[in-house]
């Protein structure tokens, strides 16, 4: 990768541009004060860093997360590089604010880069605090995430506000309903797209299990089931980033190369589909 820049895509709303790689941190992170466990991480957010990601996502809902990122990138002084998005988990405008002062202090931020709203709970009450914040530059961005497709004829009516700068849901090589209209819906609303459970949350590991990759992933730049998955994620022109999770620093350099080289083209990701259909 010496010498070669990774991939990025414009955030709509600003022309800000982001690499296609992000860090989700669901389970990973949440690993307390362990030192042996932070240590590891650490490793994982130099090469994160080291290998141009930016874009690291948390939330409440994941235990110690905030804290251990916050902590982490702090000490690493990686700050100035990093887009920090985390979201709102809870009911009520009140409990909203006091929450997301809790997530600033936690990861250690003045001004939050992205804050989403978790899963589309209570979201009316909490897009007008977001938006006031976003006003008073306390966010840059603003989103709304859910991870599954039952939600997504709430989404779409949600996406369709304008309201917001973001949205994050899952979409995956065998998780393709986000093809049909929330990613076409987000590229006519310019609305940016963080693709969470890219691995379909590691499931797809197990089905490629002892299965050799084919000599034409080459073709894409792709040289390891982790790139192969993340490549379809990343090669739809709708999606801006992909924030697969991992604790593991091999894991983290597998995956940035994922933002590196060639992506497929329509032709080849029906061939990628067919694949992983057949086994
Ligand atoms: N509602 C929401 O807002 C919502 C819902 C779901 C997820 N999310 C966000 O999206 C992120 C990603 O989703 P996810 O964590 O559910 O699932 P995922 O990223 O699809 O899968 C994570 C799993 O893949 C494994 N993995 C990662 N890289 C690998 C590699 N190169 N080779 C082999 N295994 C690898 C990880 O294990 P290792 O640690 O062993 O590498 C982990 O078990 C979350 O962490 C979270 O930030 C948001």
């Amino acid at each position: 990768m010496p010498g070669e820049a990774i991939l990025e895509r414009p955030v709509p709303s600003s022309g800000e541009r982001l690499p296609v790689i992000g860090l989700g941190t669901y389970q990973s992170f949440g690993v307390g004060t362990n030192p042996d466990d932070r240590n590891r991480l650490k490793q994982v957010l130099e090469l994160f860093s080291v290998n141009g990601g930016s874009v690291i996502d948390s939330s409440p809902m994941y235990g110690t997360s905030e804290r251990v990122i916050g902590d982490l990138t702090h000490e690493l002084a990686l700050r100035p590089k990093l887009f920090m998005a985390t979201k709102v988990w809870t009911s009520r405008r009140s409990a909203g604010i006091a929450q997301m002062k809790e997530s600033f202090q936690k990861m250690h931020v003045n001004v939050m880069d992205l804050m989403q709203i978790h899963n589309m709970v209570d979201w009316r009450t909490h897009a007008k605090t977001l938006a006031e914040w976003k006003e008073a530059g306390t966010i840059r961005y603003t989103g709304v995430t859910h991870y599954h497709s039952g939600a997504y004829a709430n989404l779409e009516r949600i996406i369709q506000t304008g309201m917001f700068d973001f949205a994050q849901f899952n979409y995956s090589i065998v998780e393709r309903e986000a093809e049909q209209r929330l990613l076409p819906l987000a590229a006519e609303t310019g609305t940016a797209v963080i693709i969470n459970r890219p691995f379909a949350a590691s499931g797809l590991f197990s089905r490629v299990r002892g299965v050799k990759l084919p000599s034409w992933a080459a073709e894409f730049d792709c040289e390891s089931w982790a790139q192969f998955f993340l490549k379809y994620v990343i090669s739809h022109p709708a999606v801006t980033c992909a924030i697969p999770a991992t604790g593991k620093p091999k894991h983290m350099v597998d995956n940035m190369r994922a933002g590196y080289g060639r992506l497929p083209d329509e032709a080849m990701r029906r061939r990628m589909v067919k694949l992983i259909e057949g086994l």
